[in-house]
């Protein structure tokens, strides 16, 4: 099989994994998927990404004040995200993915305390045995570091992928950005994007086994000859 094939199979193996055994990643895995990672590229080879990854009983007590504060209401996101900014077809593929993800783990549009229960899940790392933590300096409007993490993050999901290991971005982790600080220690010029939890994904489980549509490629893509 060519070089270009393997690639090809480990992007279209990298799926969004809500769902994981909970035994860790060998520290020599962890090493090269995140040696993998470092080398994204990032405007003027700026490297702007500070991942924080946490593990073990620090996980734990992360994911117990993350409980908390969301109980609390204490929101406090470095950078704002707002679905209802969305409109027209970004709203419907919105639409389209929440429904094929509360379809798919049985959860009922209109039952809302097992779809506030599910979202929940988000803060408890949907059992991971590790979360990667994403932070970046504030640097102008943002836009160009907020780019270069985007690049590292896809890095890294692909590198965990061809390790036979799966993870998930979320932006959800982001919304609680001073809770992961206190505890953890982080310095507050250190802004949160978002996190991925990741692990060896229980690929029995529902959540893990439904996929999301995507758009062709004319739907994205223009061309000026
Ligand atoms: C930056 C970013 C943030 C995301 N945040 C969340 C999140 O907070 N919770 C979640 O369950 N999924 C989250 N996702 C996963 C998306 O829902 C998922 O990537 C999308 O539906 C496409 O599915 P796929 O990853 O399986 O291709 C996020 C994805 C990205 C790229």
């Amino acid at each position: 099989m060519s070089e270009s094939m393997l690639f090809s199979d480990v992007v279209r193996k990298r799926h969004s994994m809500r769902n994981f055994f909970p035994y860790p990643v060998k520290e020599e895995i962890l090493h090269s998927v995140l040696e993998d990672a470092q080398l994204s590229p990032s405007n003027c080879n700026t490297q702007p990404w500070q991942t924080h990854i946490v593990s073990g009983s620090k996980k734990e007590a992360l994911s117990k004040a993350l409980l908390a504060a969301d109980e609390a209401g204490q929101v406090t996101p470095d950078f704002s995200f707002s679905i209802d900014d969305f409109s027209g077809i970004y709203r419907e593929r919105y639409k389209e993915q929440g429904a094929a993800y509360y379809q798919a783990i049985g959860v009922k549009r209109d039952d809302y305390d097992l779809r506030r229960e599910a979202s929940r899940r988000n803060l408890e790392f949907f059992g991971a045995p590790h979360v990667a933590l994403l932070f970046m300096p504030e640097v102008g409007d943002n836009v160009r570091v907020a780019g270069d993490i985007g690049m590292y993050a896809q890095t890294l999901l692909l590198s965990l992928t061809a390790h036979g290991l799966g993870g998930v971005p979320q932006t959800a982790l982001g919304c609680y950005s001073d809770t992961i600080r206190e505890e953890l220690g982080i310095d507050p010029s250190l802004k949160l994007l978002f996190g991925i939890s990741f692990g060896y994904p229980d690929m029995n489980h529902p959540a893990n086994q439904y996929r999301i549509k995507k758009a062709l490629i004319n739907e994205s893509v223009t061309f000026h000859r």
